[in-house]
C-alpha cells in the first residue's frame, strides 16, 4: 500500500485526493485495497448513477466490448443508433451529438449556438451569457464559460465572447443582454458552485428574454441531469423546454460519454465537417448508456429518487444541528452548508466509512448512486452527522 501510494508522485499534482486506493464496489458501497468498506455519497462525482457492478449495465458493456469495441464515426454502429433514438425521444429533442466528457459536450453546444446565430444573423452575434458560480468544464473555452474567476487566473488568453450575471438576479441578466448575445447557458442546480438551485421566476425570465430576442437557451445538465434531481432533467423542475441540452457523467454510469442534444430549430445547423470526435458514440459506452436510460427514464425510479430527497431533508430537520446552516438541492443532489470547514468533515467521514464531496469551503455535497437503499442512506447520514458534530 505504501509503495503504491508513493506512485501518486507520478501523477500530475492536479487533485487534492484523499489517500485511499479503491479496489472494487458493489451497489452503493466501495472497498479499498485494505478491505475497508465505505458507503458512497459521491458516485464518482455524479457518474456512477447505477452504483457499482450493476448487472444490466455490466452485461451491456461487456457483451459489446467482446463484439466490437470501436468503429470511428466514418461508419455507423448499432448501439449509437439505438441510443440516439432513445435519447432524442425521451428528451423531446430532435438530434444528438455524442462526445466523451462534460467539457466536450459544452464545447459542442457553444459551437452549435454560435453557428446557428452566424447562419441567421451573420458575424458579431456570438456572446454567451453564463452565471457567476457556474461550472462548465476545464478546457480553455469552457473554463471561460465558467463564471468563477479563481479558475481563470493563470490561463489567459481565453476564448472571447462570454459574459456573466448573478443567478436569480433578473435585472443583472437584462443588463447583460445586447446585440452581440446569441445564447444563455445555465445549470438548473449549480453543482461545483455550491449546490445552488435556480429560482423559477429567474428561469421563466430567461425564457421570456430568449423568446423576445431569439436567444438560445442551453441547459448544462452534465451534473444535474439523468435522474439526479428526481426528474429526467434538472430543467424539468421548471417546466421549460431548452434549445440545447448537454449531458455527460450519469449517462455514462462509469464510462466516459458526453452528449449535445438540440431541438428542431437547430437540427440543420451542423453540417458534415463542422464538428466531430474520434471516440464519440463509441459502441461500448453507448451500449452502457442505453441501459442507463432504460432504467432512469422510468417514473417509478424517478419517484424513488425524490422520496430519498425527502428522507435526507427530514433527517437533517429532525437532527436540528447548530452546525448545519442549510440543506438545499433536489433529488439526490444535495448541498449541506455547515459552520465548519467542509474538507475537515470530509476527512472525518472517510475515517468513519463514508465518502462525501465538498462544493466550496463550507458546503458538503451529496451525490450518492441513484440506486442507494434507504438503509444505506440512513446509515451514511448518521455517519455524516456524527462527523459534523464531532469535529
Ligand atoms: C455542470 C458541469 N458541467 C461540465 C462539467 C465538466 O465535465 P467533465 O469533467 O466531464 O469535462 C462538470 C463537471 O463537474 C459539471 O458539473
Amino acid at each position: 500500500m505504501d509503495n503504491l501510494l508513493g506512485a501518486n508522485e507520478n501523477l500530475m499534482n492536479t487533485y487534492a485526493n484523499l489517500s485511499i486506493v479503491l479496489d472494487h464496489g458493489k451497489g452503493s458501497k466501495l472497498y479499498d485495497i485494505n478491505g475497508n468498506e465505505y458507503i458512497d455519497f459521491t458516485s464518482g462525482i455524479g457518474v456512477s448513477s447505477l452504483g457499482y457492478g450493476h448487472e444490466g449495465w455490466v452485461n451491456a458493456v461487456t457483451e459489446q466490448v467482446k463484439k466490437l469495441a470501436h468503429t470511428s464515426n466514418i461508419f455507423l454502429n448499432e448501439p449509437v443508433l439505438k441510443l440516439a433514438k432513445k435519447i432524442t425521444e425521451i428528451s423531446n429533442m430532435k438530434k444528438v451529438f455524442f462526445a466523451n466528457s462534460g467539457a466536450e459536450a459544452n464545447e459542442g453546444a457553444i459551437k452549435l449556438a454560435r453557428k446557428y446565430s452566424y447562419d441567421k444573423y451573420g458575424e458579431g452575434r456570438n456572446t454567451i451569457i453564463t452565471l457567476n458560480k457556474s461550472f462548465h468544464g476545464r478546457t480553455i473555452t469552457t473554463l471561460k464559460a465558467t463564471g468563477q474567476e479563481k479558475f481563470h487566473k493563470y490561463f489567459y488568453p481565453f476564448t472571447e465572447g462570454f459574459k456573466y450575471t448573478d443567478a436569480n438576479d433578473i435585472d443583472s441578466l437584462i443588463s447583460c443582454v445586447d446585440e452581440s448575445t446569441c445564447a444563455i447557458m445555465i445549470e438548473a442546480i449549480q453543482g461545483e458552485g455550491g449546490v445552488n438551485p435556480l429560482k423559477k421566476d429567474f428561469v421563466d425570465e430567461i425564457f421570456k428574454i430568449a423568446t423576445k430576442k431569439d436567444l438560445l437557451v442551453i441547459f448544462d445538465e452534465v451534473q444535474c441531469g439523468i435522474g439526479r434531481t428526481g426528474k429526467l432533467y434538472g430543467f424539468n423542475n421548471f417546466n421549460v423546454e431548452p434549445d440545447i441540452i448537454t449531458l455527460a457523467k450519469g449517462l455514462g454510469a462509469g464510462l466516459p460519454i458526453g452528449a449535445v442534444l438540440c431541438n428542431e430549430k437547430l437540427q440543420e445547423t451542423f453540417k458534415p465537417g463542422d464538428h466531430g470526435s474520434t471516440f464519440g458514440g463509441n459502441p461500448v459506452v453507448t451500449s452502457g448508456a442505453l441501459e442507463v436510460l432504460n432504467i432512469v427514464s422510468n417514473d417509478s425510479f424517478l419517484n424513488e429518487v425524490s422520496k430519498k430527497c425527502n428522507l435526507i431533508k427530514t433527517f437533517f430537520k429532525n437532527a436540528s444541528s447548530s452546525k448545519v446552516k442549510e440543506v438545499r438541492g433536489m433529488g439526490l443532489m444535495i448541498g449541506i452548508e455547515i459552520t465548519e470547514e467542509a474538507s475537515k468533515i470530509q476527512k472525518a467521514a472517510l475515517d468513519n466509512g463514508l465518502l462525501v464531496l465538498t462544493a466550496g469551503p463550507n458546503v458538503l455535497r451529496m451525490l450518492p448512486p441513484l440506486i442507494i437503499s434507504n438503509e444505506e442512506l440512513e446509515k451514511g447520514l448518521s455517519i455524516l452527522l456524527q462527523s459534523i458534530e464531532n469535529v
